[in-house]
């Protein structure tokens, strides 16, 4: 007898998640939200250099993904990995314009090989040309849709510096970029919300507070511009950057303090799934696992963060806000 059709697409993402290395759950997850929505094609893979030059993406890991190119019939890529990529895609896309955290599928036993390695890159390589067409619709320059998707190379470059520790959460992470949720202005990045612009800081050097307030201006006139019809009314950041207890360890001129002074800060409320003392360690150092006293002690900021953690302090993820 055959069994009710429901029953064979359950047994399939068991066996595929099996194949995986990952939990059913997260394959239902990708199999719910993705269903039939249509994919998206990659670039012509003769392209491919020159777009991952474009993305700022470095020599080694454009390497790795040059030959771990999803070719039809190339054998690193089995049924469930095609599967994978493909309804990433289309689950990606079907939230095109959405400014919310959207894991792309489930993290991945990278070590496999380039395929399973680079398989989030290969569908952000495939919603190029998605994200850049809603990118026009909005009136968006090249420079600043190149600009923010490069964001692609200076994660896979910091995932490197942190061996491969860095890219769960990259590869959510980038899917505001390739649904046209982030936009880099300057130096800093923002991120469309429902009544407030979300700052992010890249490691782009420090945050001077001129070139701060320049990127501040080039985003007062970029929202209302692009994206009339919404009404933002402040701008807001939550970061390790924020804790108050900072001010302990850094000089009032410093940038970090200074960039403190313009927020108001909302009551701390324990961010869920975020440990501060982790995060820290993340941005600070671009490690998670390395022990306090093997880390480096050259700036007045490392040397702040470990001592406070050997004490049994924590550090602390904040919240804040300040009027456009
Ligand atoms: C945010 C950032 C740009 C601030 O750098 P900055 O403008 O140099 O900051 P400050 O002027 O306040 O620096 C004060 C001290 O801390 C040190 N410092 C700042 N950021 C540092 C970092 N990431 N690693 C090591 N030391 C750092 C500075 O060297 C300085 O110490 P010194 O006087 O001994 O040289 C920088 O920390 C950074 O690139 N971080 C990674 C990205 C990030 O954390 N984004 C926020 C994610 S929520």
């Amino acid at each position: 007898m055959t069994p009710p059709a429901g029953k064979i697409v359950r047994v399939d993402l068991d066996e595929t998640a099996a194949r995986l290395g990952v939990p059913v759950e997260d394959v239902e997850r990708v199999h719910r939200l993705a269903g039939e929505r249509p994919s998206a094609p990659l670039p012509a893979k003769a392209d491919a250099p020159a777009i991952l030059d474009r993305l700022a993406v470095p020599p080694d890991d454009a390497a790795e993904i040059m030959a771990g190119w999803p070719d039809p019939g190339s054998p690193l890529w089995t049924p469930e990995l095609r599967w994978l990529l493909d309804r990433s895609i289309a689950l990606v896309r079907a939230d095109l314009g959405g400014h919310d955290w959207l894991p792309p599928g489930p993290e991945l036993p990278r070590g496999r090989g380039p395929a399973w390695r680079h398989l989030y890159v290969y569908a952000y390589l495939a919603l190029l040309d998605v994200v850049t067409g809603y990118h026009r619709d909005h009136g968006i320059t090249d420079a600043v849709s190149w600009a923010t998707l490069a964001d692609l190379g200076r994660n896979l470059a910091v995932d490197r510096r942190m061996h491969g520790e860095g890219w769960p959460v990259m590869q959510s992470w980038l899917t505001l970029h390739a649904r046209g949720a982030v936009y880099e202005l300057g130096r800093l990045q923002y991120q469309r919300g429902e009544t407030a612009i979300g700052l992010h800081i890249p490691e782009t050097g420090p945050m001077t507070p001129q070139a701060i307030e320049e990127s501040l201006d080039e985003a007062r006139a970029f929202f209302p511009r692009h994206f009339p019809g919404e009404r933002h009314t402040a701008f807001s950041c939550g970061s390790w950057l924020l804790d108050p207890q900072l001010l302990e360890y850094l000089p009032e001129d410093s940038n970090i303090i200074r960039f403190q002074r313009r927020f108001e800060l909302e009551p701390y409320q324990e961010p869920e799934g975020l440990d501060a003392d982790v995060e820290v360690l993340r941005f600070v150092f671009r490690t998670l696992s390395t022990p306090l006293d093997q880390l480096p002690r050259r700036t007045a900021l490392q040397r702040a963060i470990i001592d406070h953690l050997k004490t049994g302090r924590h550090w602390y993820w904040r919240r804040g806000h300040f009027p456009i």
